[in-house]
């Protein structure tokens, strides 16, 4: 078959199987250092494995390699079977599977080594930040570029959450890392100050709404209708969906940066926008879950389907929950406090991955001229130890989070403090343990994915097979 009329498929199987692996090594990182928090000297002071080192590598690997892989893989799958066309160029595809593993690698040895920019998940030195840089604007051409040859009319309404992923992602990243570099390993950003400050929380809380959300809102948009076997519940809830995240999650940054230097306004700005950030969210959460209207029995018999429902609760459940640790005087309690390390999992694993684990075990197959994956069974047990390690890590953490709030505000009557830092250190001591508990429930289950994967591609009739691409329609 020529080239012309079939799909890559090629780079999406690379990126669909390094999401399962780079989950897995992420996830084990974030084992570590959860076990670290409880037994501080169990990495014998070597400092290629201390906390302070291993934190952003465990940050870079999950969200960057893990969360990455997995929006390429399923940018690159939706991107083709909606446009009805091949990928705009499968020499840049190429360079994105092979530039953005270089990156990866990159971070895994400058990070222990200690070689930092110091910005939270901007942590990468300039080298590597221009190859991120290189490789998503390679990203925005063969995405865009693909939307631009379609042979479908109309561009589906994942296509565009995929797109202002893509987009903002370049703008935030390249503002975000503009610095002065002093060596090979070092550079001075240039802002400063509070400035600097606001930049970087511009960046961060974006990378959450852009990378953590509007990409894997596209990824259900996508895979979600596909695994029911129903359309999107309302078109028009998700174009109203899609403006009013766009447009309000740019000016909600300033809730990182509550009682701090930033003046008073920008703080209440902040607040005020994540908490009107509340309404889309729920909106496409209810857009998604409702697409199920109809089909619910299916959740009965298709763990795949349950990964992708039970994602977007968790999604509900962390987009209410921000706008409430926005509002300033919840977040003087939750800020400092493991509170935000439980919101954060509850976005994370509950969301992020679990969406992604549903959507590589919907196409993996499919890639292969299979109809389903080796063992439902084993996605079944997937999906419980998933479910169940999300909740462990995520209440520990909540009640650890407001237990550390509540005792270090608690004051004697003579004005004193009630707690000392360590006393409430102790009082967690129990919560870190079942955190870390949660995190091995959760991790398990990365195994199992790899393993059926593995078989999955063992029972395929042909392994290199290309889809062809459906005759063009007529819209
Ligand atoms: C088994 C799975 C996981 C475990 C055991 C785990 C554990 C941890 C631990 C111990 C921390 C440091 C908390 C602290 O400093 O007090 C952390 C931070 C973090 N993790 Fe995970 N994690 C896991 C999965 C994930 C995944 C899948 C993601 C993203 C997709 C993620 C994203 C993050 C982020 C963004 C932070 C930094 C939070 C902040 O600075 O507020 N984690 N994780
Ligand atoms: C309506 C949506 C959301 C709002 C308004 C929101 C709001 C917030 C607030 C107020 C904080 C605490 C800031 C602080 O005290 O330092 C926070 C932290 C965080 N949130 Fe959210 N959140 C939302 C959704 C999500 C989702 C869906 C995810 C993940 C997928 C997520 C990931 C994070 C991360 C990683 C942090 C920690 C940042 C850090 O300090 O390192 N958020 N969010």
């Amino acid at each position: 078959m020529s080239e012309a009329t079939t799909y890559n498929d090629k780079v999406i199987r690379q990126f669909a199987l390094m999401t399962a692996v780079w989950g897995l090594i992420g996830m084990l990182v974030g084992v570590l250092i959860a076990a670290q928090l409880i037994w501080p000297g169990m990495t014998l002071d070597i400092s290629w494995l201390s906390y302070g080192r291993l934190r952003p590598l465990h940050t870079n690997a999950v969200i960057f390699a893990f969360g990455g892989s997995a929006l390429f893989a399923t940018s690159y799958y939706c991107v083709q079977r909606t446009c009805h066309a091949r990928l705009f160029s499968d020499k840049l595809a190429a360079f994105t599977f092979w530039g953005w593993q270089a990156v990866i690698v990159g971070a895994v040895i400058t990070l222990p080594m200690g070689l930092t920019m110091g910005k939270e998940y901007a942590e990468l030195i300039w080298p590597l930040a221009i190859l991120v840089a290189l490789v998503w604007v390679a990203y925005a051409v063969v995405f865009f570029g693909t939307i631009v040859k379609r042979k479908v009319k109309h561009i589906y309404v994942a296509n565009w959450f995929l797109g202002a992923f893509i987009l903002t992602v370049a703008v935030l990243h390249i503002v975000n890392n503009l610095a002065i570099p002093t060596s090979l390993t070092h550079s001075y950003p240039i802002y400063a100050g509070t400035v600097d400050a606001m930049v970087q929380w511009w960046y961060g809380h974006n990378a959450v709404g852009f990378f953590l959300t509007a990409g894997f809102l596209g990824m259900m948009y996508y895979f979600v209708p596909k695994q029911a076997g129903r359309p999107i519940y309302s078109y028009r809830l998700s174009i109203v969906h899609f403006w009013s995240l766009i447009a309000i999650y740019m000016w909600a940054g300033p809730h990182h940066l509550q009682y701090t230097a930033l003046p008073d306004w920008v703080q209440t700005l902040g607040m005020i926008f994540s908490i009107m950030l509340l309404a889309p969210s729920w909106g496409g959460m209810i857009n998604g879950v409702m697409t199920l209207s109809g089909a619910w029995h299916k959740l009965r018999t298709d763990p795949i389907l349950r990964f992708m429902i039970v994602a977007l609760s968790f999604y509900g459940i962390a987009t209410f929950e921000g706008p409430m640790m926005s509002i300033r005087t919840v977040n003087a309690l939750s800020h400092y406090t493991d509170w935000t390390i439980g919101h954060v999992h509850a976005g994370a694993l509950g969301w992020v991955a679990m969406i992604s684990i549903g959507a590589i075990y919907s196409l993996w197959p499919r890639l292969f001229g299979l109809d389903k994956m080796y063992s439902t069974r084993l996605i079944e047990w997937h999906f419980w130890v998933s479910t169940i390690g999300t909740v462990l890590y995520i209440v520990a953490m909540w009640i650890a989070g407001v237990m550390q709030g509540l005792m270090w505000r608690t004051f004697n009557e003579d004005g004193t403090l009630t707690y000392t830092f360590a006393e409430v250190l102790q009082a967690t001591y129990p919560y870190y343990g079942l955190r870390l508990f949660g995190g091995i429930v959760f991790t398990s289950g990365m195994f199992m994915m790899l393993y059926n994967l593995y078989k999955t591609w063992q029972m395929a009739p042909e392994r290199n097979r290309e889809v062809p691409v459906p005759a063009p329609a007529h819209a």
